[in-house]
């Protein structure tokens, strides 16, 4: 039990972390270049706001938050999602009387009680972003270009847009009457939960995974024929913008999202690949209605987030190397005690000059030392023993070329350069 990671959960050792590095670093200029400015908010919140954001009947709030009384009995959960953190932040921040839109990013984990599987986990991380103060559907369309641009300059290939429009306060109750009405014919066939969702949020229905639900869900009424003349037009103005900067994309009148906060656009990510059960990489949507529902003034929002574990796992499936810059410069290598202080101090005056450098801590031999070497990718050996001590010189050794020079010791630095 001490020696077993909570099920769910990753260690991530070196050589896997210098992935997550590179993608993080990626992540950041790719932010930087579109003007997003990053926002860091608490890993845990108060369990009323994602009851009120997320929604009472979603899966992540009904089946899957990490929640507890803390010691002064308040109810907190770890974040399942980062939206509801970043409105909250917001909100109290009065992030509302600067400049709008506030374009704000985010990378950090997330917790829900999952069942655990590839690509599925119960902390994982998510990178994010939300787009608060305009309505405008320009921004829809920056949001899934983004995530579009970070796939393609990681060299993803087999990813697919999915949109759809989920409606708003005006058309949205003719759509859940009309949902109702088409589910109620089939009152038998629907799995117990689906038969609480018809009662309590029909447009869950379309969400469900059980196959016989799946099946009837397939010829229900969709969203696209109740749209309103506005969603209609905000649905058509993001697909052409989608359109003239090259993003494929397909319509999906299923695609209905887990979370309850969306209105109008609704999106997702996904791998193409056969037979896969987590291949939403990301998604997101607009949610005109969230920054008041968590007690700010009316101020529409629209973001997306995406799994960064499931974008290594589709880089890994789809084969493509990150460019992980592999290799130290110098490895300094003592050969007896009298040398180790010189190499020592030749060790750190390598590492001031900005050189990434390693030396030996075990006393090993020569043959020890050059196997060390040649495992960190070193380009160049410096090897100092008696006889170089003596002689004020050191060997530097050109690692790839397996080539060796005696040079003076006040020249060593010069040569490596
Ligand atoms: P979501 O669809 O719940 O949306 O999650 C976004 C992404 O997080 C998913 O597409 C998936 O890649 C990843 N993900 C979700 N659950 C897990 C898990 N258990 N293990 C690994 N990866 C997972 C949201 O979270 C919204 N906050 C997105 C958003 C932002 N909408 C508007 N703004």
């Amino acid at each position: 039990m001490l020696t077993n990671k909570p099920r769910g959960t990753n260690d991530f050792l070196p050589g896997e972390v210098e992935k997550w590095q590179y993608l993080e670093g990626l992540i950041r200029e790719l932010f930087a270049n579109y003007h997003y400015k990053e926002i860091r908010t608490p890993i845990f919140e108060h369990t009323e706001l994602f009851l009120r954001s997320v929604g009472e009947t979603s899966d992540i709030v009904s089946k899957e938050m990490y929640s507890f009384e803390d010691k002064g009995m308040r109810h907190v959960t770890l974040r399942p999602e980062g939206t509801a953190g970043v409105v909250r932040a917001f909100v109290e921040n009065k992030l509302f009387a600067q400049s709008l839109p506030q374009k704000l990013y985010y990378i950090g984990p997330m917790f829900r009680y999952d069942q655990p599987q590839a690509g599925r986990y119960r902390q994982f991380h998510q990178l994010g972003c939300e787009v608060l103060g305009s309505a405008d559907p320009t921004v829809d369309a920056e949001v899934i270009t983004f995530a579009v641009d970070l796939f393609s300059k990681l060299g993803l290939q087999s990813l697919s847009v999915l949109i759809n429009t989920v409606g708003c306060d005006n058309c949205r109750p003719r759509y859940q009457e009309a949902l109702k009405a088409y589910f109620s014919q089939y009152k038998s066939e629907l799995c117990p939960t689906c038969l609480e969702r018809l009662e309590k949020n029909p447009l869950r229905l379309l969400d469900c995974k059980e196959e016989a639900c799946k099946r009837i869900a397939s010829h229900a009424p969709t969203t696209l024929e109740y749209a309103c003349d506005d969603c209609r037009a905000h649905f058509d103005k993001v697909c052409s913008y989608l359109e003239s900067v090259g993003v494929d994309y397909q319509v999906d009148t299923s695609l209905v999202r887990g979370l309850d906060y969306y209105t109008q656009t609704a999106f997702e990510v996904v791998m193409n690949k056969v037979g896969s059960q987590q291949n939403a990489i990301c998604g997101g949507g607009r949610y005109n209605k969230l920054v008041s529902q968590v007690g700010g003034e009316d101020i529409p929002g629209m973001g997306f987030a995406a799994g960064m574990e499931r974008v290594l796992l589709t880089i890994e499936e789809e084969g493509i190397q990150l460019p992980i810059p592999e290799g130290i410069d110098v490895y300094v290598a003592p050969l007896g005690d009298a040398a180790k202080k010189v190499c020592f101090e030749l060790t750190h005056t390598l590492r001031q000059k900005g050189y990434t450098c390693e030396t030996d801590y075990l006393s090993k031999s020569i043959k020890a030392q050059m196997k060390t070497a040649d495992k960190n990718h070193a380009r160049y050996s410096i090897i100092i023993g008696d006889d170089e001590l003596a002689q004020n010189v050191a060997v530097v050794r050109n690692m790839a070329e397996s080539s060796q020079e005696t040079v003076p010791m006040d020249q060593v630095l010069d040569y490596i350069k």
